[in-house]
């Protein structure tokens, strides 16, 4: 499959391929490392930057590694992934046969023939994958695509992905851990291969002043706590992120001990002793990793069917995680002045419901509900219900059965209902709240930040993969936003309309790592192609809480900002800004002016108007606490 992607780039670039080995020394300790060109990218992988963490480093914090002075290391080839379920996730992610727990290792991508004076921004990839699933090494990440972009728009970018422990081996919890700042050991290997990236990447050509943390869903959530970590007071060792589907509060408990219950209880069923926490920590680190992995697995497929997500999670532990991350983005403990940008998919709810048919009353909303957030009550359910009524959805079924063909399933109207609550839950309200506060806070320092950027993602390359399976009620889902980045799954034909988005999204994306900001700026000698998705301003550029330019990124109404502002605060917009109407969408190179462009621009206006993201959202921050998060 790979290779059939990759030919026709191979092909051309043949021979340079087998000529070239490129090389990198670290100047300081003169190490080298070996890396590997196929068709216009050098690939160095492998790059350890941690000790193995078997035996008494299971469950121990990282320890950073540095190879022997003047060492050659061979970085040809793919690491092996942190101890996980070796079967693929389809569509997300491959197989994995792999997996060490010697696996914190680092793969570093650039275009051919860069060298150290270069100084080009680095994006550095966090994967997803609910804690459970992912590695640096898997194919539908490889950055050849994105990195031609680049190279093609004249803007070189520099590619980074690392791994992190998942799973048990990466958040385990125990108070004897916890007593070892040994919690969220996961988080604290991301730390160590960010500082890596940080002291090293010069050697590379890559710029330590400019480096992008990204990532989707799980990878999102960690560059957030990152930002909350140590509340604020040790930085970050990136400069800037962009955060796909995965806020900090992603409806998942950080104050919750059911960790340590998980913990125990997988230590129960590989028959550890229980009395001695002492004896139950060194019993789970003598345990034969595939035995733990399979065990740990197994428990957590059974706690959360059926891919076993979010069951050993990050959590409040008194030192990396100070307390829960609304506390402390509210009262201004976190690193300030990182430009950020959130983004979430307009369907993002969809991927935690289950089959339209499931939801025939309101009643059955609140069983996916109160999965993510088990202390709802019935008071609070009667609010929701009143924020997101049925008449409210009655377009959506209307849009929906419009296009239904005969074999399509009919869909309650209720279904429509659940997936906007759950999105507004898990992704959308908690980006809005910590994007403010960020913007807030950061520019009461510097008048001059950048701020925060928001998009709703309303176009997916997985949408017929849904159809196909009997699911065409499913808009843009969770884990769309990385196709168009990445280029690279699902295989098949790219369709003309994703084939642009992909472009333009790369493209504000890179100028993103860029400048600290996606937003194009047309410069008097104009560069070919390099609008991406257009004018995208900043989300809380006019003051207060009231008011938000959101950035609606492809489907049926197009890609543009929209500037929304809450019932209390619909008077005016400051004359002259140009925030008060909304923006003119251009799309690549197409860019559609006058009437036409007015009459989709109010549109997209009027469907975001419908979403009530001021009062829906007020409401689910207030909910915060009662969420642990
Ligand atoms: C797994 O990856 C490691 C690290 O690159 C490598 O040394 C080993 O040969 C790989 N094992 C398999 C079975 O591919
Ligand atoms: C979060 O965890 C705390 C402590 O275990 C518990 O009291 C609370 O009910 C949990 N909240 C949710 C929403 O699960
Ligand atoms: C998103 O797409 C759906 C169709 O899939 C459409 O009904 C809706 O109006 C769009 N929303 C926005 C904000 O563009």
């Amino acid at each position: 499959m790979l290779l059939a992607k990759s030919s026709a780039v191979f092909f051309g670039l043949a021979v340079t391929s087998v000529l070239a080995n490129p090389t990198v020394t670290l100047s300081k300790t003169k190490v080298t490392y070996r890396g590997t060109t196929v068709g216009s990218v050098e690939h160095f992988q492998n790059i350890r930057f941690a000790h193995d963490t078997s035996g008494q480093r299971r469950f121990a914090p990282p320890e950073p590694y540095t190879p022997a002075e003047g060492t050659e290391v061979d970085a040809t080839a793919p690491g092996a992934a942190c101890p996980q379920s070796k079967a693929a996730i389809p569509p997300f992610f491959v197989e994995t046969p792999n997996i060490s727990e010697d696996c914190l290792t680092l793969r570093i991508s650039r275009p051919a023939g860069t060298t150290a004076k270069d100084k080009l921004p680095v994006v550095v990839h966090l994967h997803g994958g609910g804690v459970v699933k992912g590695s640096a090494y898997d194919p539908h990440f490889d950055p050849d695509n994105l990195l031609a972009l680049s190279v093609e728009i004249d803007k070189p970018i520099i590619h980074v992905a690392l791994n992190y422990r998942l799973t048990i081996f990466g958040f385990a919890r125990l108070p004897i851990l916890k007593d070892q700042k040994s919690m969220n050991v996961g988080m604290r290997d991301q730390r160590v291969g960010y500082r890596w990236i940080k002291d090293n990447i010069a050697a590379f050509g890559g710029d330590p002043t400019r480096i992008t943390s990204f990532g989707l869903s799980a990878g999102a959530t960690f560059i957030s706590l990152h930002l909350i970590s140590y509340g604020g007071k040790k930085g970050v060792p990136f400069t800037q992120g962009w955060a796909m589907s995965g806020p900090p509060g992603t409806g998942f408990n950080m104050t919750s001990d059911v960790t340590e219950l998980h913990t125990r209880a997988v230590g129960r069923q590989l028959g550890c002793p229980s009395n001695q926490d002492s004896e139950l920590l060194q019993c789970l680190r003598q345990v034969p990793f595939e035995k733990l992995t399979e065990t740990a697995m197994g428990y957590s497929v059974n706690n959360h069917p059926p891919a076993g997500l979010f069951t050993f999670i990050p959590s409040v532990d008194g030192d990396i995680i100070p307390d829960r991350q609304s506390v402390l983005y509210r009262s201004g403990k976190f690193v300030k002045g990182i430009p950020m940008v959130y983004g979430w998919a307009q369907d993002d709810g969809a991927g935690s419901t289950g089959p339209a048919s499931l939801y025939q009353t309101e009643e059955s909303i609140k069983k996916p509900v109160k999965d993510v957030a088990h202390t709802i009550t019935e008071e609070d359910f009667e609010k929701l219900f009143s924020l997101y009524p049925v008449s409210d959805f009655e377009p959506d079924l209307a849009f929906y059965e419009a296009r239904r063909q005969e074999s399509d399933p009919v869909v309650p109207v209720h279904y429509f209902r659940a997936a906007r609550i759950l999105r507004d839950l898990m992704f959308t309200c908690s980006s809005i709240d910590f994007g403010y506060e960020l913007s807030r806070q950061s520019r009461a320092i510097n008048p001059q930040f950048p701020g925060t950027h928001l998009y709703t993602l309303n176009q997916s390359m997985l949408t017929p993969l849904f159809a196909g399976a009997g699911m065409p009620y499913i808009g843009a889902t969770h884990g769309s936003d990385t196709n168009y980045l990445y280029k690279l799954f699902p295989e098949g034909p790219i369709a003309e309309a994703d084939e642009k988005l992909s472009r333009a999204m790369g493209t504000s994306f890179i100028n993103f790592a860029y400048r600290g900001s996606p937003e194009h700026k047309h410069k008097k000698k104009k560069k070919k192609n390099d609008a991406g998705l257009g004018d995208w301003p900043e989300a809380f550029a006019t003051q207060g809480p009231g008011a938000l330019n959101l950035m609606v990124i492809g489907g049926p109404h197009g890609t543009g900002s929209a500037h929304l502002t809450s019932h209390k605060h619909k008077t005016k917009g400051k004359k002259g800004d140009g925030r008060e109407e909304a923006q003119v969408p251009i799309l690549g190179e197409d860019m559609v002016v006058g009437e036409m462009a007015n009459k989709i621009d109010r549109e997209r206006k009027r469907e975001l108007e419908r979403e009530k993201l001021f009062e829906r959202c007020a409401y689910i921050n207030s909910l915060s606490e009662k969420l642990g998060n």
